[in-house]
């Protein structure tokens, strides 16, 4: 009888990818994927340690699946990722039932770490030992390197793909776990990541995001060659059927010239810049060690929008940082006010064990300031975004369907909503990120249209279809067998 895993993912982009990349090994082994726990041979928990929140998430989650483990002794229960990376220990202590624990380098060994809990009953951990134990530019060598055969029904859409063109950060930011539970920072071979997109596009793939904690710091030496950024897109630009190509996150300091002006020819490049500025004060960015200053910032965010015209940019703050006062704060909220970005997404600082940050500073401003600072900077945020959404309406922008709109899924009427010619909510994005929602028929999921904006909230613009024919010279239909409703879900 066919095994089947089950698996739940917490964190970024790069763990949904890492998720797709485990379950795809796991299928040539012989394993379905199902999403009912109980049914489940093996049970995954794919992890993320970037605030308390999320690794609270993951022990619930544990927590949840002690009693399934009693009454099925033979479950595997594996633990993966960011987490396991850094918690080996306490994760073996508040849940001893846990039968392998996966590093987020030993990925790839998944499917024998199953075989030998399985075969031996013994618990199996695999992490990398510190950061110096991966040598640089092994990426391929030390991770799961790509695999054609990676599993389409964990996409996002079946004609969006991530790929991860760098593992690792070495910013050291002093807040962030990231540079020990992913290791140094590697970029990967650009001839393997175009094999890759090319690979993606024949499966149906039309867009692809590219995966990097700081993206734009790509850069991959071959003798006298270098390849940046900007050469990396420009090498993939003209894969016939690729309509579109993002990358995020982008580190303020490394937004070069070239790579602007790559955002601004090349037409497939999506018109958004993912950018966290963190903070508006400079004290505060100087204790993050985020290496740039508050003015830097916004003259760095003036090129974007001067090289590349009605770009969309976005950011992510954390609030209540050690040593936050309330004027640092008030300089963040004037930063924030002046700078127009098109969403932000904020996070109350959560201490990390190990970082320098929880060495050096202590965690000193209260909970209730740091909801409070979060709720005001939200608020300032949302007008920006109102705006920015109210700009849009009167404009056409191209928008590749990705499936029923939010309120069709919740809707109970499945068998009609799925059906060809049925008129339904459909959502998108367009070039500039916007989330775009708009009447027309489920024919047109997975191909890019032309949207009239008609309205808009903060959040959501709306439309009407301005013409059926497809924008674009390649429109071939995905070739992945996923029903096209089905999403990713928010994460953290
Ligand atoms: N590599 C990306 C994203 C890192 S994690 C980048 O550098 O932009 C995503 C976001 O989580 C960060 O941008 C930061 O805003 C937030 N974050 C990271 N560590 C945090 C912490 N300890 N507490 C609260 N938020 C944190
Ligand atoms: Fe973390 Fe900073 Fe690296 Fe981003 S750049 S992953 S915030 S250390
Ligand atoms: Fe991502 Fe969380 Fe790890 S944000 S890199 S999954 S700590």
């Amino acid at each position: 009888m066919t095994q089947k895993v089950y698996i739940e993912t917490v964190g970024c982009q790069m763990n949904v990818l890492d998720s797709e990349l485990v379950i795809g090994a796991l299928r040539r082994h012989g394993y379905d994927l199902t999403d009912t726990p109980a049914d489940a041979d093996v049970l995954l928990f794919n992890t993320c340690s970037v605030r308390e929140h999320a690794e609270d998430k993951t022990y619930s989650a544990l927590g949840r699946v002690r009693l399934l483990k009693r009454d099925k002794p033979d479950t595997v229960i594996g633990v993966l990722g960011c987490m396991a990376q850094k918690d080996q220990e306490a994760i073996r202590k508040r849940a001893p039932y846990v039968d392998m624990i996966v590093g987020t380098g030993q990925l790839g060994a998944v499917p024998e770490l199953v075989a030998k809990v399985r075969a031996t009953r013994e618990p199996q951990l695999a992490v990398s030992l510190g950061r110096t134990d991966g040598g640089r530019n092994e990426v391929e060598a030390s991770f799961i390197s790509y695999d054609p055969a990676r599993d389409p029904s964990m996409r996002p859409t079946p004609f969006q793909a991530y790929v991860r063109i760098q593992i690792g950060c070495d910013k050291f930011c002093t807040y962030c776990v990231v540079p020990s539970t992913r290791g140094p920072e590697q970029s990967r071979p650009p001839e393997h990541i175009w094999g890759e997109v090319r690979q993606l596009v024949d499966q149906g793939c039309k867009e692809v995001t590219l995966l990097g904690q700081t993206v734009n710091s790509y850069v991959y030496t071959d003798g006298d060659r270098k390849t940046r950024l900007s050469d990396l897109i420009s090498g993939m630009h003209d894969v016939p059927g690729l309509e579109r190509i993002k990358f995020v996150t982008n580190y303020p300091k490394d937004m070069t010239d070239d790579l602007l002006d790559a955002v601004r020819e090349l037409p497939k490049v999506v018109k958004y810049l993912h950018v966290p500025v963190q903070s508006g004060c400079d004290e505060v960015l100087k204790r993050m060690k985020r290496n740039y200053t508050a003015a830097y910032y916004m003259e760095m965010l003036a090129r974007c929008r001067e090289l590349v015209p009605n770009v969309s940019v976005s950011s992510d703050f954390i609030v209540g940082f050690c040593g936050e006062t309330e004027e640092s704060f008030a300089k963040t909220m004037e930063l924030v006010r002046v700078a127009a970005f098109k969403n932000s997404f904020i996070f109350k600082y959560s201490e990390r064990g190990g970082t320098k940050a929880a060495d050096r500073y202590p965690d000193d401003v209260p909970d209730d300031v740091k909801k409070r600072r979060n709720n005001d900077l939200l608020l300032v945020q949302n007008e920006n975004s109102r705006t920015d959404h109210r700009n849009q309406v009167g404009t056409v922008v191209e928008v590749l369907v990705e499936g029923p709109s939010r309120r069709e899924r919740s809707a109970s009427n499945q068998a009609n909503r799925e059906e060809a010619s049925h008129v339904t909510q459909l959502t998108g994005r367009s070039m500039a990120d916007h989330i775009v929602v708009f009447d027309g028929t489920a024919r047109l999921i997975g191909r890019t249209v032309r949207i009239a904006i008609t309205d808009a909230s903060p959040f959501t613009l709306y439309g009407d279809v301005l013409t059926d024919e497809v924008v674009g010279a390649v429109s071939r239909e995905p070739t992945a067998s996923v029903a096209p409703s089905r999403f990713s879900l928010p994460l953290v």
